[in-house]
């Protein structure tokens, strides 16, 4: 799975992991940033405790320091001491005095050059011993002000020592000193800050002006250069405090890595030294890095704890939703059957039991409409056999009334010629006779009123021959037989609308083709309605006719410009009371199983066109 697929369309699952994950990881960094906050403070609560407890022991060491400066004082206002006179008892008594109090290993007495007059305990090998090459000796000498000094060597053996100095005075003239001496390596300064213990690592130094250890917890340290002497001393010369962490520079094993420490430095106030308090990095801070062990243990444990609770999280949320996704996919894929199998009481528990209910309905449901499908495809199949059997039947009655009109048809045209060959042969006969013998009669006789009446009767005979004559033409024209369709249609139509002024224009062929007697027939009878419907109505005064015949289709297109008609008033009209000839017409088309086609519109003529598909016959 790629990163892409995984934060592109993230899954419910995913989604769930990814959202609590972001709040573990923000209530994490927020523990993070806040523990940091408090370890830094932690911090620098411990490098403040440090500090005060250098100043405290800066303060006791000052305290003790200004102590002892008295007792040197107190020789100088001691009973009998005086510097002018010869006697040197009195400033023995002083210095014994000053030397049981104080802390220094010997107090002495200098003179203005700086020759040593008397010491205690006496050290009788020093008698007018010249201290005035003493750097502190001279400083004292020179400004007249209380001193005491830092470490410097007072003996060609390289012995190190640090003097306390009053500068004894009268009359702004110096008159001599009166010294203590310390001695680094005894037990004077130590004990200020040996009661002071700082753990399993930390030590306290006393440091001169120099940046030199005059007194340590760490005994090896004293008398040598601290290994920050250099800044330390400038520290001591500006008064100022330091706290921080630093490198123990100076241990013997240079090739170790230098040790991490902490480190609270503060100078004296009135003395140019300084106290230094130090103490390994690791066990100062040890609380605190105990709190950042414990805090990236707890922060691991939680983190763990939070990804196996995510993940059950969202197990015990997807397993049943997915469970879900899964039946929902086999009711979609048409599966009603199977049963929804989430039980609790739960969002999701709910939601399974309505989509069973849904499933269940849904099947009720398809039950019902396929029950009510297959009853209506009974019904359907019932009506359609019904249908189809009163079509059969109606195709059948059709066939029969086709049939019928056939018959009808043909024994109406039988009829139509026997009674046309009747009055023809007997009709026809009988009056031509009788005109004959007419005639006969009037040229016999001698009467003119016989004469006149006999004309009169031959006049009447000659309109009933006349009569018979266009009854027989009516009935069956003889061209129709003689010459064939075309012939006929063309002299019956100047026959019928000739006498009634109309012009008739024919178009088309005037085809001699002969076709079997019935279509002959049955072509013409149509024709013969369509030109006497124009005498009768139209009131036309152009025809065109025009008759084709060709591609085994038979075309007749009668056109005239009379008054025309409204073609829905005539299928409106009630069947008792409209003419029959245009049905006929179409029952003959149908019969020919052509089609015959009527246009008109009041006014605008009348166009009748017929079509008969002759497949046997050829031009
Ligand atoms: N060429 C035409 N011009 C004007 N009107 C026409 C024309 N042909 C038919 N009609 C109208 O259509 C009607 C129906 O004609 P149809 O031939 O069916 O009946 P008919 O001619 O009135 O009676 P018959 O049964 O004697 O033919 C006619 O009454 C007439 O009004
Ligand atoms: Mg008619």
């Amino acid at each position: 799975m790629s990163l892409k697929s995984f934060f592109g369309k993230p899954s419910l699952q995913r989604r769930t992991i990814l959202l609590t994950a972001f709040g573990m990881f923000t209530i994490l960094v927020i523990l993070g940033v806040s523990d940091f906050l408090s370890l830094r403070e932690s911090v620098n609560q411990t490098l403040r405790e440090r500090l005060v407890l250098a100043q405290t022991v800066a303060s006791n060491l000052e305290h003790l320091m200004r102590q002892n400066l008295m007792y040197l004082q107190d020789v100088t206002f001691s009973k009998g001491v005086n510097l002018e006179d010869e006697d040197l008892g009195p400033e023995k008594s002083a210095l014994h005095t000053a030397f049981l109090r104080s802390i220094f290993t010997n107090v002495f007495l200098l003179s203005s050059s700086g020759h040593l007059l008397c010491m205690e305990p006496p050290r009788p090998a020093l008698a007018g011993a010249d201290f005035g090459n003493f750097p502190p000796v001279k400083e004292a000498i020179l400004t007249g002000k209380p001193t005491i000094s830092n470490l410097f060597e007072i003996s060609p053996q390289g012995k190190k020592a640090v003097f306390a100095l009053i500068p004894i005075g009268k009359g702004g003239r110096i008159l001599g000193l009166v010294g203590g001496e310390i001695d680094p390596t005894g037990t004077a300064l130590v004990k200020v800050i040996q009661p002071v213990k700082i753990g399993e690592t930390g030590y306290i130094e006393i440091i001169d002006g120099n940046g030199f250890v005059l007194a340590s917890t760490k005994l090896e340290n004293i008398l040598r250069e601290s290994d920050h002497g250099g800044s330390l001393s400038n520290l001591i010369k500006t008064g100022q405090t330091r706290v921080g962490t630093c490198h123990s520079c100076h241990e013997e094993a240079v090739t170790e890595q230098p040790k991490k420490e902490i480190m609270a430095f503060t100078p004296l106030s009135e003395i140019l030294w300084g106290v230094n308090i130090r103490q390994s990095e690791r066990e100062a801070l040890a609380p605190v890095e105990n709190m950042k062990r414990r805090f990236f243990a707890f922060g691991f444990i939680l983190s763990i704890v939070a990804l196996i609770l995510t993940w059950g999280v969202a197990q015990s949320v997807i397993a049943p939703v997915k469970s879900l996704i899964r039946s929902a996919r086999r009711i979609a894929s048409g599966n009603l059957f199977e049963p929804i199998s989430i039980s609790g009481d739960d969002e999701i528990g709910q939601l399974g039991k309505t989509l069973d209910e849904m499933r269940v309905k849904l099947k009720d449901s398809l039950d019902e409409i396929g029950r009510w499908t297959r009853e209506l495809e009974r019904r359907v199949d019932e009506r359609t056999k019904e249908a189809f059997s009163l079509y059969e039947e109606l195709r059948r009655k059709e066939e029969m009334r086709g049939e019928l009109l056939r018959k009808i048809i043909s024994a109406q045209e039988e009829e139509r010629k026997r009674i046309a060959r009747e009055l023809h042969d007997e009709m026809s006969q009988t009056l031509t006779a009788l005109l004959f013998a007419l005639e006969a009669v009037r040229e016999a006789s001698l009467s003119k009123a016989v004469e006149e009446k006999m004309g009169s009767i031959r006049e009447l005979v000659l309109r009933a021959i006349d009569g018979t004559h266009r009854m027989i033409f009516d009935l069956r024209p003889a061209v129709l037989d003689d010459l064939g369709l075309s012939a006929a249609i063309k002299w019956y139509a100047e026959e019928r609308l000739k006498p009634l002024g109309i012009n008739i224009y024919f178009e088309g062929d005037m085809f001699e083709v002969r076709l079997p007697t019935q279509i002959e027939t049955a072509l013409f009878r149509v024709a013969q309605e369509t030109i006497t419907n124009i005498a009768k109505h139209s009131e036309a005064e152009n025809v065109i006719i025009n008759l084709e015949l060709g591609n085994g289709l038979f075309t007749l297109e009668v056109e005239d410009d009379g008054k025309g008609f409204d073609m829905e008033g005539i299928s409106d009209t009630k069947e008792g009371s409209r003419g029959l000839g245009l049905l006929g017409m179409k029952e003959r088309v149908l019969l020919l199983e052509g089609t015959l086609e009527v246009q008109s519109h009041p006014g605008s003529g009348t166009r009748v066109v017929v079509t008969v598909p002759l497949r046997e016959v050829s031009q």
